[in-house]
């Protein structure tokens, strides 16, 4: 299986500081075909992105995206530009979007159609909060948020990251048997071998390999570490590494 690690850019980055960024990486990075890479950067920053990728591993994605094609929907961005513009993945159901911007099941699973439909592969993540954790419900939560967002779909189509809540952007990770045991039970929901489980939570150039050590972790959701080049790199050699093995 080809791994994938995603760079969610979130609500970072100028295309001056982009222009920098992959000048930065590509002295780093050497191509390769084990790993997918995925840079996600802002939507008006996906087009000036694209004309540092040349054609290889290095892809674009989305962060988000709207169901519909076209219409009345001030601020939404449509899977037909995405695909004009290079996009091969969308981020759907980050935590942020679905706290900050009350993205809910229903809407997660139209956006996950119409991702598919556009050809594009979706990264659907789910995680649970830390009252969640500490109240034992983990898997109930994981179980809940996959099984509502992918009904209908074809689960063949699309990647998952795990990302529990409480450790985005915290420094804080779970253990590594709560990792593989949470990747183990997503594996089994997914019902497939081929869709990419990714960790996503404070993973970094310190931890990656550790973690993708770990049965069904396929690679990485990364925000913090994701916007330095060197870490991020790191990160791909490190998934790089464990492949040639
Ligand atoms: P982090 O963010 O890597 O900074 O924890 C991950 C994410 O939000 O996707």
């Amino acid at each position: 299986m080809k791994y994938l690690i995603g760079g969610n850019r979130k609500m970072n980055k100028t295309n001056a500081d982009i222009a920098e960024y992959m000048q930065q990486f590509f002295a780093l990075y050497q191509d390769q075909d084990l790993v997918d890479i995925a840079l996600c950067p802002q939507m008006p920053s996906l087009s000036y992105t694209s004309t540092f990728l040349p054609k290889g591993s290095v892809v674009l994605g989305a962060q988000n995206m709207h169901y519909e094609e076209t219409g009345a929907f001030t601020g939404e961005t449509s899977p037909l530009l995405l695909n004009e513009l290079g996009c091969k993945y969308s981020i759907i159901g980050h935590s942020e979007r679905r706290t900050l911007f009350g993205e809910d099941a229903t809407l997660i699973n139209k956006k996950l159609a119409s991702c598919i439909a556009h050809g594009m592969r979706p990264i659907l993540c789910i995680g649970e909060t830390l009252e969640q954790r500490d109240a034992g419900e983990t898997e109930a939560v994981l179980t809940k948020q996959f099984t509502e967002a992918t009904q209908w779909i074809d689960c063949t189509k699309l990647d998952v990251a795990y990302e529990p809540v409480w450790s985005i952007g915290t420094g804080k990770i779970p253990t590594m048997p709560e990792i593989e045991a949470m990747h183990t039970l997503i594996r089994t929901l997914l019902n497939n071998e081929e869709s990419r489980i990714l960790y996503g939570g404070s993973s970094n150039d310190q931890n990656a390999a550790e973690i993708l050590t770990l049965n069904n972790v396929n690679g990485f959701l990364v925000w913090g570490a994701s916007l330095d080049p060197k870490k991020f790199t790191t990160m791909i050699s490190a998934i790089v590494s464990k492949l040639m093995k």
